[in-house]
């Protein structure tokens, strides 16, 4: 069972199919290997509709399993003010999907909410503010998608240092 309060965390990028889904991997499996999945909700999804229903594009999930990680998740759309009221954190890949999310906020307090990923990589500290996207690998090669891969799983053990900091963890 979740306890009360887990901590609910989106991973946003445009086609859902390559670097969110990687994210939504990467973290996931850092959080089962240190026992803190129970406090976490996690879920992805894409600015775009373009792949609604499709598992991640094939070398995403090649690159995530050399690396031990499967991905099982099916693209979705960002829902707008719906994952705005799910989430505590929309941490979007790259500048263009942080206009578009923004662009659904009522408030500040939904504004608040949407970080670029990498705004966390490694030591968050020297990333923060930065504005570093995550690069899109879609038209790229395999190392494209390595490189999106490592870039994925540091950030995520950055994001979560960054929780462990933050909410007691
Ligand atoms: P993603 O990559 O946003 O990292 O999932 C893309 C996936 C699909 C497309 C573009 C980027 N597309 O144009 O279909």
């Amino acid at each position: 069972m979740k306890p009360a309060n887990p901590v609910r965390v989106l991973f946003v990028c445009l086609g859902n199919i390559c670097r969110s889904p990687a994210a939504e991997g990467a973290f996931l499996h850092l959080l089962e290997s240190e026992n803190l999945i129970d406090r976490f909700i996690v879920d992805s999804c894409g600015t775009a509709g373009y792949h609604v229903g499709e598992l991640s594009n094939v070398t995403t999930r090649k690159v995530a399993k050399e690396n031990g990680i499967e991905l099982v998740h099916r693209a979705r759309k960002f829902e707008g003010v719906r994952d705005f009221d799910t989430f505590d954190y929309l941490l979007v890949m790259d500048q263009s999907n942080y206009q578009d999310v923004v662009s659904h906020a009522r408030n500040d307090a939904d504004k608040a909410k949407v970080f670029l990923f990498r705004d966390y990589e490694s030591d968050f500290k020297n990333s923060r503010g930065k504005g570093v996207s995550v690069p899109d690998p879609y038209y790229g090669g395999i190392n494209e998608f390595r490189e999106v891969q490592d870039i994925v799983m540091r950030t995520s053990r950055g994001f979560l240092n960054y929780l462990k900091l933050t909410k007691a963890l």
